[in-house]
């Protein structure tokens, strides 16, 4: 698939999923602070990568679009609220982000802090009340994603970021959170697409999606933090220099920026290793490979 097609596909995933986040907003004047607050971060723009992988990997294995897209919503709205957690003053403490000032400038640190918890939350519910998917799939979804998301999973991965400020994390350490804080939730988008189209866990084609989560989720970071060195702020819609001026420990504390280049690269071969024997996996290789090369 040439970039052309595939950012077409990625645009028309991207109006499928909010047109539907759309949907779980109702007005309530009372409320208006917490809902422009949280309808600033989650329409800001973004790539929606991982609403594309759910709706992807739904239909690799033949699902209808129908029960992706409440999963596709879910994982957004987590993914949203990360952002706006992760960019307070007590976090990254950035200022910009999708190209706008980040949601705790506007609004104020309490206001994002509850949106976060809004979104978190309201991700839950759309998980849940998957009635397209049935209930069955969607309790396991939901638990699924909650895991992914939780203490042993995507807040894990935060809290040994913060750690990798005090002090220089071991390679392997790094790996984990790298893992954790932004392959765990890229995880969870493939197998909410694949549950979504009734794949159970013990499938052995589960093993090919998650060998594939896991690759771009890696490379996914590994490219996160090469941008944050070598980027275009304007492109990227965030600061750049985020993580020097934080010391954090990232890819760059161990590689220089040509040999994590060539570890991404390696990494995304992995994922479309996994995915090649399946007829209809062209969108989803060809996601990997942009997303090996992007510059936002
Ligand atoms: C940024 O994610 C945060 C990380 C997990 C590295 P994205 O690069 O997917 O951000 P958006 O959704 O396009 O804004
Ligand atoms: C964020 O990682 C991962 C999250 C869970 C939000 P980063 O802190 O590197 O993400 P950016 O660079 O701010 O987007
Ligand atoms: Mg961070
Ligand atoms: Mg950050
Ligand atoms: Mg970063």
């Amino acid at each position: 698939m040439t970039n052309e097609v595939l950012e077409l596909l990625m645009h028309r995933n991207a109006t499928v999923t909010e047109e539907a986040l759309k949907g779980y907003y109702t007005e309530d004047e009372d409320l208006q602070a917490l809902l422009n607050s949280e309808r600033y971060s989650l329409f800001a723009g973004g790539k929606r990568i991982r609403p594309f992988l759910t709706m992807e990997f739904c239909r690799l294995f033949g699902g209808e679009d129908e029960a992706a897209v409440p999963f596709a919503c879910a994982v957004e709205m987590i993914h949203t609220y990360s952002l706006i957690h992760d960019d307070l003053p007590c976090m990254d403490d950035d200022e910009m982000r999708r190209g706008k000032p980040t949601n705790h400038r506007v609004f104020g640190e309490a206001t994002a802090l509850l949106a976060g918890d809004a979104l978190l939350t309201g991700a839950f519910e759309a998980a849940a009340s998957n009635t397209a998917a049935g209930a069955e799939i969607s309790a396991k979804a939901v638990a699924y994603l909650a895991n992914c998301a939780g203490r042993y999973g995507m807040i894990g991965g935060q809290i040994m970021d913060l750690a990798g400020e005090e002090r220089k994390l071991s390679l392997d350490e790094l790996l984990k959170l790298h893992s954790l804080k932004t392959g765990a939730l890229i995880n969870a988008a493939c197998v909410l697409g694949a549950l979504a189209a009734g794949v159970s866990f013990t499938d052995p084609c589960m093993n090919d999606v998650v060998t594939y989560a896991e690759s771009i989720g890696l490379a996914f970071q590994i490219v996160d933090d090469i941008l944050d060195r070598t980027g275009d702020s304007k492109l990227l819609g965030k600061n750049v220099g985020s993580d020097e001026s934080n010391q954090k420990t990232t890819l760059l504390s161990f590689y220089t920026v040509e040999e994590a280049r060539f570890y991404a690269e390696k990494l995304t071969r992995d994922a479309v290793l996994a995915l090649k024997k399946y007829p209809d996996s062209d969108a989803l290789c060809s996601l990997a490979e942009w997303l090996a090369s992007r510059d936002r």
